[in-house]
């Protein structure tokens, strides 16, 4: 079993990480499985760990400005505003990478995922390593995403090497991902930076994370329509009742009316605000995925702001088609 070491352990994990070895360490978005980048084996070792598919890129994160320029060949102007503006943040920029990052870490795609990460132990734990980390979410693959230490033990405490506990994340969806490859600039997951507040900066950019491309693989490889699901089946409705016969839960955006007859009920934002309701989202799916029912009820929330990421991660949930 991995140990778990709060910020006093800061030290012991890029201890950790320069041996070669995987560790969990928090963002403000969600918990990451962070490799150090320059090292193929420990990458490996991520995919095996998440039995994620070699052809899923990772996200590779750095804590200054010469780590990002260590992985990128290209670096256009919009990319200097947006992480001006940006980072440390929410946002992850798809730019044409350096030769220096292994093939592994993007799938043998020629560009690379960069983020700078909000959390201070974050940023802590990539400058005390002394080298980008590439991670990805630290959940195995299709499952949702940790949004605090105790997901990362229940899901993969035992195949790891250490946890970083850094307490609940924040933000609790993952990055927002933006193809600067793409003209105009393409988003291939919606996240913690809202559409809006890109489109201030870049104008109008392309809603790339639900079209399929023409060779019928996603654009973004993460884009598996099943993802970030939990074991019970889970259905978007808007007007919830309880099913009679089968144990049913409810996934409310606001405080519901009427909560009787359901099994298991989870309140995402009881004053309907986005923000707050995104940072419980990731929690409360693995509560009532916990919670031995046969059915999830989740009701829409408005898309705007975070919730475009929200209701991305619940159809994604349902594996409902896109809208
Ligand atoms: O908030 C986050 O982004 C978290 C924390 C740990 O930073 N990380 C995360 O990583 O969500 P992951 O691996 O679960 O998702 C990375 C997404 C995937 O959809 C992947 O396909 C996409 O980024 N991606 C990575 N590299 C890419 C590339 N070169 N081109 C297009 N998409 C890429
Ligand atoms: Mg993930």
């Amino acid at each position: 079993m991995a140990s778990i070491v709060g910020p006093e352990g800061l030290e012991q994990a890029a201890e950790t990480l320069r041996r070669g070895g995987l560790v969990a360490f928090p963002t403000e978005t969600v918990y990451g499985l962070g490799a150090c980048v320059w090292d193929e084996r420990a990458i490996a070792r991520i995919f095996e760990v998440k039995g994620r598919p070699r052809f899923d890129p990772l996200i590779v994160h750095v804590s200054n400005e010469a780590m990002r320029q260590a992985c990128v060949a290209e670096w256009p102007e919009r990319a200097q505003q947006l992480a001006d503006r940006f980072w440390p943040g929410p946002l992850t920029l798809v730019v044409v990478k350096s030769a220096q990052v292994p093939d592994l870490v993007t799938a043998g795609l020629p560009t690379v995922a960069l983020r700078m990460p909000a959390h201070p132990l974050a940023l802590a734990l990539i400058e005390k390593t002394g080298a980008p980390i590439a991670a990805p979410s630290a959940n195995r693959f299709g499952r949702p995403s940790p949004t605090c230490a105790e997901h990362v033990v229940r899901q993969l405490g035992g195949d790891i090497d250490l946890i970083l506990d850094g307490g609940p994340c924040t933000v609790g969806v993952e990055s927002t991902v933006l193809s600067l490859v793409d003209t105009p600039p393409a988003v291939l997951r919606p996240g913690g930076v809202p559409l809006e507040a890109l489109e201030q900066i870049l104008g109008p950019v392309q809603k790339s994370w639900t079209a399929a491309e023409p060779s019928g693989l996603p654009k973004s490889p993460g884009q598996l329509p099943r993802h970030y699901a939990p074991r019970t089946p889970l259905q978007i409705v808007t007007d919830p009742h309880p099913i009679p016969g089968r144990r049913t839960g409810l996934l409310a955006f606001t405080m519901p009316r009427d909560t009787e007859g359901f099994a298991h009920v989870e309140v995402l934002s009881a004053r309907g605000d986005l923000r707050e309701a995104a940072a419980r989202l990731f929690a409360a799916l693995h509560r009532l995925d916990e919670a031995d029912l046969d059915i999830i009820l989740a009701q829409p929330v408005p898309e705007m702001g975070l919730g475009v990421a929200i209701m991305d991660r619940l159809r994604r949930a349902a594996h409902m088609p896109q809208s």
